[in-house]
């Protein structure tokens, strides 16, 4: 029985850099090698975090004394990745969403249960202490018997540029919060209609903001805006709520208020939480310990489900039955 997980991570951008962080803090963890194309940010990402780096992923996976990957790639490029490393025997982090189509999600849920390697989706929503306590109030009956979700997340109007119209705002923000109204509520959705608003004038034909009205099977109803419109000084640099509705009450949440206000030259709230730690531990947890992964590629498939419906009713200015 091992003790140490060896990690490589593939994708060295922004998000691949916190989990070069967030796994290097956690205990039974090593990080062994990571890879990019970019060969200028594989070269620093080596240096910081003495690795082994790789142009080409490949020849990453072919170590034998590498037990699993994070796939940190742009979302439309996460299934040869995923499909590839479990033909190598790697355990799998994925980052959200899964897959942008049906066919890239089943294909990486096929391919990881044929190998038996542990498939894991990003969904770093599910290790903030502030949503776990969310779904722990909603389980408790802390606001009686649930009846709708609202989730805001936006970003900076910055967002749009970094992303050069490689995907709009349902998967790149969207999923995070069709995932956590499934986790909360307890409950499949049944359909969903969307509808884009124009706040900023839109330099690439993807989606710069939602609203997303979502029908559960049980009846509650959740409601996603999701964009990246605010300004660039925007004191927090992000927006992210979350309003849940029971019979006995409400609960809010509010990720911009996290108990620390600066105030110099511009009031700034500091971004405190450290859930990426949280999720590399959970993954290294349920490989080491062989316990289930916290969230898994069927969660991914059908947070997956809803962006494409969602994708599906822009078009036609009807709901979209799941
Ligand atoms: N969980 C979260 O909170 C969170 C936050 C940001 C992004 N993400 C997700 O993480 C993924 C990556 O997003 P990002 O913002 O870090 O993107 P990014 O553009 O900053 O980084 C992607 C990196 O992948 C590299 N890359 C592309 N093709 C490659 C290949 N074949 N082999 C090796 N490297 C390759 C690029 O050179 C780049 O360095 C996306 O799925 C995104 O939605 C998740």
């Amino acid at each position: 029985m091992k003790d140490t997980l060896n990690i490589g991570i593939i994708g060295l951008g922004e998000i691949g850099q916190a989990h070069c962080d967030a796994f290097s803090q956690v205990g039974r963890a090593r990080l062994v090698a990571v890879s990019d194309v970019d060969q200028t940010r594989l070269a620093e990402t080596t240096a910081r975090t003495k690795t082994r780096g790789y142009v080409d992923y490949r020849e990453l996976l072919a170590h034998r004394d590498l037990d699993a990957v994070v796939i940190a790639t742009p979302e439309q490029a996460h299934a040869i990745p995923c499909v590839l490393a479990a033909e190598a025997g790697k355990h799998i982090l994925v980052e959200k969403p899964i897959a942008t189509t049906l066919r890239d999600a089943e294909n990486i849920i096929e391919a990881a249960d044929a190998a038996r390697v542990k498939l894991m989706v990003g969904f770093t929503l599910r290790f903030f202490p502030q949503y776990i306590y969310a779904k722990q109030s909603v389980e408790r009956g802390d606001l009686g018997q649930l009846v709708s979700v609202f989730a805001r997340r936006t970003n900076l109007i910055t967002r749009q540029e970094k992303m050069k119209g490689r995907t709009g705002v349902l998967n790149f923000l969207g999923v995070h919060d069709f995932d956590v109204m499934r986790w909360i509520i307890g409950s499949e959705p049944e359909s969903i209609f969307c509808e884009q608003a124009t706040s900023v004038p839109s330099a690439y034909p993807v989606e710069n903001e939602t609203f997303a009205i979502i029908r559960f099977q049980n009846g509650v109803i959740g409601c996603g805006h999701f964009g990246w419109f605010l300004p660039e000084n925007h004191p927090a640099g992000f927006d992210f709520k979350l309003d849940l509705t029971g019979t006995n009450g409400v609960l809010h949440l509010d990720m911009i208020r996290q108990g620390v206000e600066i105030n110099t030259h511009q009031t700034h709230y500091p971004y405190l939480a450290a859930p990426l730690i949280a999720e590399a531990k959970a993954f290294v947890d349920s490989v080491l310990d062989n316990t289930p992964v916290p969230a898994t590629g069927i969660d991914g498939l059908r947070a997956t489900k809803m962006v494409i419906a969602a994708q599906e009713s822009l078009q036609s200015h009807l709901p979209v039955t799941l």
